[in-house]
């Protein structure tokens, strides 16, 4: 049986005081968090109500813990990515009333799945995930409790995508909203945060450039749009590979080179998948690479980069730098992966993930789409749901605020002239 993380630790008070200094800086920049917080501890929407939650452990998700917790549930938390925990925050956020947190960095996959089973322990009435981890535990291992279940949350495009899929098998049993797809998330986190976090991350982990690399991006959705301009902002050509047409123009729209990735492996300095898909760079594309490439995946799942065949055709592998492993080839070339092929905003030792602002965001609408599950919960069948639109305002309205920015609002004249299908030239 996992046990919290506070009960693991050698030194927990040392571990509490720097972990709640990080949530406390995280705190500053997070004007959404602070101001449902205020709201919630006043009316206490969640009372009576356990949280499930399965995201990565870092100072902003605390946050986010800790603001569910002052409305009045009780939370169980662990992570949703074995390297991508700081330990000390887990420990911090053990210690807030109303909170446990089993999640512990570098666990394997053992004490992975039975942290997730620990929280799940606690009997959820409410999930929030980060890749859907909880949704998939709950449903195959204790269907049982799918019928206290109000409903879930979820934050990133690969749980979404695994909802859908679930949801369309008919196999889905409670109602979780797509976080991720509402525009205050996806247009902000995936494009800005991850295009910002991924470069530094890299930067920080490697102590080298972008400007006059060639930096291949692999998919050009939300997250490849974010790294493809911050990388260009950084003085890279960039490269993009795609396989959706749209997608595909749209990056040649926008000056950058598309080919396929068996021409751009030849090409690049730097590698950056953002596919949510597996198997993107694999053999034949290792066997074209320069000496010294940096390969890294920003997508959600360690599947991008296929390890074991770079594994395969490597006559050496050594830890290059901390979070770099090199993989020799036999001709001498090296290509160095960087965080194991994971989540490179989150997984390198030196790696915060996203910049707490965009969090703020992305964990305003987390809350409030728990508030709206509680409040209107039989409004909503089980399958996946689009976050109310008033939802996504109401969150946009409060950083504007936040952030001391006016906007106009519609005239009553020109709300009529817009719903009204009668005005013609
Ligand atoms: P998206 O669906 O907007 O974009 C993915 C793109 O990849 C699509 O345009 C698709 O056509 C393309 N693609 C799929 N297979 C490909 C292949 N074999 N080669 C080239 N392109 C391919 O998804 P989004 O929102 O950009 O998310 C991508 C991934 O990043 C997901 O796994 C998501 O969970 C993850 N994510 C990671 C974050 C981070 O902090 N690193 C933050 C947010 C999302």
């Amino acid at each position: 049986m996992t046990t919290p993380i506070s009960e693991r630790l050698d030194d927990v008070e040392a571990a509490r005081e720097s972990g709640r200094r990080k949530m406390d800086w995280a705190a500053q920049h997070m004007p959404i968090c602070a101001s449902l917080r205020e709201d919630f501890e006043a009316d206490q929407p969640f009372a009576g109500e356990r949280i499930g939650m399965a995201m990565h452990v870092e100072a902003k998700t605390a946050i986010l813990a800790e603001l569910l917790a002052k409305g009045g549930a009780e939370v169980a938390i662990t992570g949703c990515n074995p390297l991508s925990t700081h330990d000390d925050v887990s420990a911090a956020l053990d210690a807030v009333d109303g909170v446990t947190s089993y999640a512990e960095r570098g666990v394997d996959d053992e004490a992975y799945y039975a942290a997730i089973e620990a929280v799940i322990d606690h009997e959820p009435t409410i999930t929030v995930d980060d890749g859907m981890d909880l949704v998939a535990a709950i449903h195959e291992d204790y269907p049982e409790l799918v019928d206290t279940i109000v409903g879930g949350c979820e934050e990133t495009t690969t749980g979404v995508h695994r909802l859908r899929a679930m949801d369309e098998d008919g196999e889905l049993d409670y109602p979780v909203f797509a976080v991720n797809d509402t525009p205050m998330k996806r247009l902000f986190d995936n494009v800005h945060g991850t295009g910002e976090s991924s470069l530094a991350s890299i930067a920080m982990t490697t102590n080298l450039s972008w400007a006059g690399k060639t930096v291949v991006v692999a998919g050009y959705g939300h997250c490849g749009k974010g790294v493809a301009k911050k990388a260009s902002g950084q003085n890279a050509d960039v490269v993009v590979t795609e396989v959706e047409p749209r997608r595909a123009l749209e990056a040649h729209m926008e000056g950058y080179d598309v080919m396929p990735m068996a021409e751009a492996a030849e090409e690049g300095d730097v590698f950056i998948t953002t596919t949510g898909n597996r198997d993107v760079v694999v053999e034949e594309h290792f066997e074209k690479m320069q000496d010294g490439v940096l390969l890294a995946n920003a997508g959600h799942f360690d599947v991008e980069v296929d390890l074991d065949a770079l594994s395969d055709l490597a006559v050496d592998t050594y830890e290059a730098r901390d979070g770099v492993q090199a993989y020799e080839m036999a001709d001498g070339r090296r290509l160095n992966v960087l965080a194991e092929g994971r989540l490179v905003n989150l997984a390198t030792p030196i790696a915060l993930g996203h910049p707490v602002e965009v969090m703020d965001q992305s964990f305003g609408i987390q809350a409030v789409c728990v508030r709206e599950m509680l409040e209107n919960g039989d409004a909503y069948d089980a399958g996946v749901h689009d976050v109310p639109d008033r939802l996504d305002k109401e969150v946009a309205e409060i950083k504007l605020d936040a952030e001391g920015v006016a906007f106009d609002s519609l005239t009553d004249t020109q709300a009529e002239y817009m719903d009204s299908w009668q005005h013609g030239t």
